[in-house]
């Protein structure tokens, strides 16, 4: 029988701990053989509403059903054994009211075991924050650019290049501290107020173009892979997977057509 050595998971806590300390690693993650490799890597995985522009090719998250998110959770929880395993709320489960956020949380926290959700918003949410947290439930907020307002913003634009517009952005991530979130994204946030942010708050700041001041930092994870067809300024390739899956997919193709592929080692023989 083979033993299994439970190893601890890092947990909203763990996280929350790390202000100031060394650099928190996060990636997104959607399905269970890359979080199994990622896990060895990174501090928690992020299953993002990303997902439906990235896996399944929307124009934006707006579409993304919560039972697609659940779905895609439960794949990263058997593929991570050590990391904290965050899962967006979608756009749509949550902002109508607290209740209605407890009650898709709960089914996201019950259905995929992950130990904390994201969700977007501000000021506007920190209601909704302190009700999740004070009933079991921690939650990462993101401020700055956040996707699931697209259709009010007009584009995906970088925030707080302009000294006015600092402010709102500072308040945001104050009240989502104050109300209970364990951490923040700073997404798309010029560095100068990304810095200030990070000392003003509590909480770790996690950046996804919001300068090396933040306390951890997050890209998609198909994004530094190198797999996306288009990528923001902020976005460092680390790889050129998709460039590989080209050739590799190509040499394929060649060898099925010249019969080369398959050869005598991929080939089943009759047993004497
Ligand atoms: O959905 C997502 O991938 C995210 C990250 C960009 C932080 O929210």
């Amino acid at each position: 029988m083979s033993q299994h050595t439970p190893q601890k998971r890092t947990t909203a806590p763990d996280i929350r701990a790390r202000k100031g300390g060394a650099p928190i690693v996060a990636l997104t993650s959607y399905h269970a053989h890359t979080a199994a490799i990622a896990d060895k890597h990174v501090d928690f995985l992020l299953v993002g509403d990303s997902l439906g522009m990235v896996m399944h090719g929307f124009e934006s998250t707006l579409p993304v059903p919560l039972d697609l998110m659940i779905m895609h959770g439960r794949a990263v929880m058997r593929g991570a054994r050590k990391s904290l395993v965050v899962v967006d709320m979608p756009f749509g489960s949550y902002e109508e009211s607290p209740a209605q956020a407890f009650r898709n949380a709960a089914r996201v926290v019950k259905e995929t075991e992950c130990g904390a959700i994201k969700l977007e918003g501000g000021k506007r949410m920190a209601e909704t924050i302190r009700f999740l947290t004070e009933r079991g439930i921690p939650v990462m907020a993101h401020v700055g650019l956040t996707p699931q307002s697209i259709n009010v913003l007009g584009a995906f634009k970088a925030q707080g290049r302009k000294v006015e517009e600092w402010a709102a952005i500072e308040e945001d991530a104050r009240v989502v501290a104050e109300a209970g979130a364990f951490s923040v994204v700073l997404e798309a946030i010029a560095e100068p107020l990304a810095a200030k942010i990070t000392k003003q708050v509590s909480i770790p700041t996690i950046g996804i173009g919001a300068s090396a001041s933040c306390d951890g930092q997050i890209l998609v994870m198909e994004d530094m892979l190198g797999l996306s067809p288009r990528v923001a300024r902020f976005v460092k390739e680390f790889g050129k997977i998709g460039e590989a899956i080209d050739r590799a997919i190509g040499m394929y193709a060649e060898d099925v057509r010249t019969r080369a592929f398959p050869g005598p080692d991929n080939t089943y023989g009759v047993k004497e």
